[in-house]
């Protein structure tokens, strides 16, 4: 995978501008969804560098990520006679960064493509790192690449237009890059008063928070080792995330990863010495700022079936990463049912 240009953008216009001067596609096209289009397009549209550009829109949420949505952008692609050095622009949230970071990385065996994250959630984890992809058959990220983006264009200003719920569902992903980093990085998060945001301070966090998964990625951009860090709470959360989107009850990504950090952060402290102190911290800050994920132990083995088909593991094992501390990061641990019951038992307190 080439390496990462991740660019913290003061002026969005500009940082467009540069990404055409630089790749001078022969076609330009812009791909974002219906929300994205009423809430931050009107932000960036006024730009000459995108004057020619063919905008292709799909539905918004995790639940457009689907292969009649990737058709969809593959049909808009040809029609409007994409080439292999034309780019695409992927404005919007990690469905819109992941969905066509995929459809660029495979048509006609792959063209540029340049991520604008507009969500907390694609700023600080989906846009960076070159993982695209989408949902199938029920499960998450199934079908997919590493491909990496020409450029990401981080700009917080996009950070204005978001819910709560989207401002915490990103959160998630930065409060596990502070537990998988180091104390400085996460006391700040654990404090911030996430019902009256401080933008220049989130923007702050946000600019650490990418400079951990940068880092992180350029050690081990296909996943081999180090990169399993970035997995911490997924692994359930995922599971989590499944089992709510087969019950219609969807929940956002960051909220999955929030719930399945306590789990894990429960098996950590258990089997990997992981201070129980830290572990009731940061239950404590996602029940208050997350809720709880309802479920019964009826559930308990399809959740773990799910665990077993997540991609991070091999035959039949279930992998986690875990922590002896804040920062101490422990890769390929696996657990047995027995243990991962014990973990969704206490997260059910
Ligand atoms: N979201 C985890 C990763 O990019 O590796």
């Amino acid at each position: 995978m080439n390496p990462q240009h991740i660019i913290i953008s003061r002026d969005i216009a500009a940082e467009l501008r540069h990404v055409v001067d630089d790749v001078r596609p022969d076609r330009l096209f812009i791909l974002t969804d219906t929300t994205t289009l009423r809430c931050c397009w009107p932000r960036v549209e006024d730009n000459d560098a995108l004057a020619a550009a063919t905008m292709i829109t799909i539905a918004p949420t995790d639940e457009a990520k689907t292969l009649d949505s990737l058709t969809h952008v593959w049909a808009a692609l040809q029609d409007g006679g994409a080439t292999r050095h034309s780019l695409l622009i992927n404005i919007g949230g990690g469905m819109v960064t992941d969905l066509g970071g995929f459809a660029a990385s495979t048509f006609k065996r792959g063209m540029a493509y340049a991520n604008v994250p507009t969500t907390l959630l694609a700023m600080v984890d989906a846009s960076v790192g070159g993982k695209t992809g989408i949902n199938f058959r029920g499960l998450k990220n199934e079908i997919g690449v590493f491909s990496a983006p020409h450029t990401v264009i981080i700009d917080t200003l996009f950070l204005r237009t978001l819910d709560a719920e989207n401002v915490r569902s990103g959160y998630a992903e930065m409060l596990k890059h502070g537990l998988i980093s180091d104390e400085q990085t996460l006391a700040p998060l654990l404090t911030f008063d996430l019902d009256n945001i401080d933008y220049a301070a989130l923007a702050a966090m946000v600019e650490r928070s990418v400079g951990v998964k940068e880092r992180i990625v350029a050690a081990d951009p296909h996943e081999h080792g180090i990169r399993k860090a970035l997995n911490l709470g997924h692994t359930v959360g995922h599971a989590f995330e499944s089992l709510a989107m087969a019950e219609g009850r969807t929940i956002l990504h960051g909220y999955a990863v929030a719930y399945g950090l306590v789990p894990e952060l429960y098996l950590a402290a258990t089997r990997c010495g992981f201070p129980a102190e830290r572990l009731h911290q940061v239950e404590a800050f996602v029940r208050d700022h997350y809720g709880h994920f309802a479920f019964t132990c009826k559930h308990y083995n399809r959740l773990i079936d799910l665990m077993r088909h997540d991609k991070k593991n091999t035959a039949g094992t279930i992998n986690f990463t875990l922590l002896g501390a804040v920062g101490d990061i422990r890769i390929n641990q696996t657990a047995t049912p027995a243990d991962i019951t014990e973990a969704l038992d206490y997260y059910q307190g």
